[in-house]
């Protein structure tokens, strides 16, 4: 087979080693791609990464699948283009795509679903979200209903900073995004993600990851994109599991299918547990970053055929995921200033020096045209690591990390601190 993978961040370069390491796949390319997937797959020189630019390409080469990334992708629509020619992708519809692309319409499907979610108003006026905040106490959450690179979400503690964000939002912080605004119950919990494969009616999930989302040890500092993860997680049982499937996965494909919505990718379930019980924070319709680094470690199941199954609606006749014993912990090393403004460009060092058993997914790095490496993002590599235990996994990833260097990098020492208390204790 051969197969094309879009995307170009440390997730991508994750799915191009597995689907690359498949004895049924003969070639990979990818774009954008990094430097790491480029050692992999061949990066075409394409102008841009519009779908008709990537639709094109992929019909030039025949390829047999083709895998998508990152959910800017889906959102735009590139799953129907690619449906229109009956070129194979794996990823779900514009119309799918609005479970993250869209939180309202997220919201309103849980509820109609009987999904246990936080209690939500929807809003588009300043007006509006004024009446509404007189049914919340405080904390609560304000979104952005849009994709907003994942700063679109505002934790405020009293009246007045909910209407100086109520403002924010409705007067265009986050452009179209945000005008109009979700504003919900603050849930107090601890943050599981669940990712599972679904052709809309069956699905195989992944063992339960966290993601650490704060910039600093410690959980302290902003929101980024993850700063590393880790699976499995022990509050992750397979009674948790089953609850997750007889309350959120089950209700929300049923309504999917009823509302001719069909389904075929990734669902990822952003949880939040309280007192013991699920809730859904969010879903995005793509592989998490960098949840999605772990879990592809600890795979043992080839993973080509099952996405073959998800795009031709027999995912049912696949056996469960399995899975290796042990852990595995992924630690990524940013750039300094991350997830506000950095620099680019910078040479990157160290990376001849890290364990030959750890595997290094990059994320913001290019080649120069001398070949030398250079860092091209906020975060630049997820530096994961397999291990009989956690915290072999752990101390791997974190040690290896340390042996990076560029101006400025930073990556935190804390990673799966929770975890590692609840196993020693
Ligand atoms: P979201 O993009 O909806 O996942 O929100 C981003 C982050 O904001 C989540 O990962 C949580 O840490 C936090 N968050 C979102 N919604 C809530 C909520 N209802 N209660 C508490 N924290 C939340
Ligand atoms: N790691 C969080 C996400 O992929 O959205």
């Amino acid at each position: 087979m051969k197969v094309f993978v879009v995307g170009g961040g440390g997730r991508e370069h994750a799915l191009v080693w597995k689907i690359a390491r498949s004895p049924l796949v003969k070639e990979v390319h990818a774009f954008p791609g990094n430097a790491g997937i480029a050692e992999y797959a061949v990066i075409p020189a394409l102008p841009d990464d519009r779908p008709e630019t990537l639709l094109d390409y992929a019909r030039r080469e025949r390829f047999d699948l083709t895998v998508v990334g990152p959910e800017k992708y889906l959102a735009q629509g590139i799953a129907d283009l690619f449906a229109t020619e009956g070129i194979p992708l794996f990823g779900v519809t514009k119309e799918a795509a609005q479970l993250e692309s869209s939180k309202i319409f997220a919201k309103r499907l849980m509820a109609e679903a009987g999904v246990p979610t936080a209690r939500f108003v929807a809003v588009s006026s300043l007006e509006e979200g004024r009446a509404a905040l007189r049914s919340f106490s405080y904390p609560l959450v304000m979104k952005a209903d849009g994709l907003a690179k994942g700063k679109g979400v505002s934790i405020v503690a009293d009246r007045e900073a909910a209407e100086r964000e109520l403002s924010g939002f409705i007067g265009g912080r986050f452009k179209d995004a945000g005008k109009r605004v979700v504003i919900e119950e603050f849930l107090d919990g601890e943050e599981l993600s669940l990712i599972l494969l679904t052709d809309g009616l069956s699905w195989r999930t992944f063992p339960f990851a966290q993601d650490h989302k704060r910039a600093f040890e410690g959980d302290t500092g902003p929101n980024t994109g993850g700063m590393g993860a880790y699976t499995p997680v022990s509050i992750g049982t397979e009674t948790l599991l089953g609850k997750c499937e007889e309350r959120i996965v089950g209700p929300l494909l049923e309504i999917l299918r009823r509302k001719g919505i069909g389904y075929r990718g990734v669902l990822y379930i952003g949880l939040m547990m309280v007192e013991g019980e699920p809730y859904v924070l969010e879903y995005n319709v793509r592989f998490g970053d960098p949840e999605t680094e772990v879990l592809l470690v600890s795979l043992e199941s080839d993973l080509v055929p099952y996405l073959r199954a998800v795009c031709e609606g027999r995912l049912g006749e696949m056996p469960p995921l399995s899975f290796r014993e042990g852990a595995a912990a992924t630690v990524v090393v940013a750039s300094g200033g991350y997830p506000g403004s950095y620099r680019k460009g910078l040479s990157i060092g160290g990376i001849d020096f890290l364990d030959r058993s750890v595997f290094l997914f990059h994320a913001g790095t290019v080649r120069t045209p001398e070949g030398r490496l250079v860092t091209a993002g906020g975060r630049v590599f997820m530096v994961t690591a397999h291990g009989d235990s956690l915290a072999t996994a752990v101390a791997q990833a974190t040690d290896n990390a340390g042996r990076i260097l560029f101006d400025g990098a930073f990556f935190r020492r804390d990673i799966a601190h929770r975890e590692l208390r609840r196993i020693t204790r």
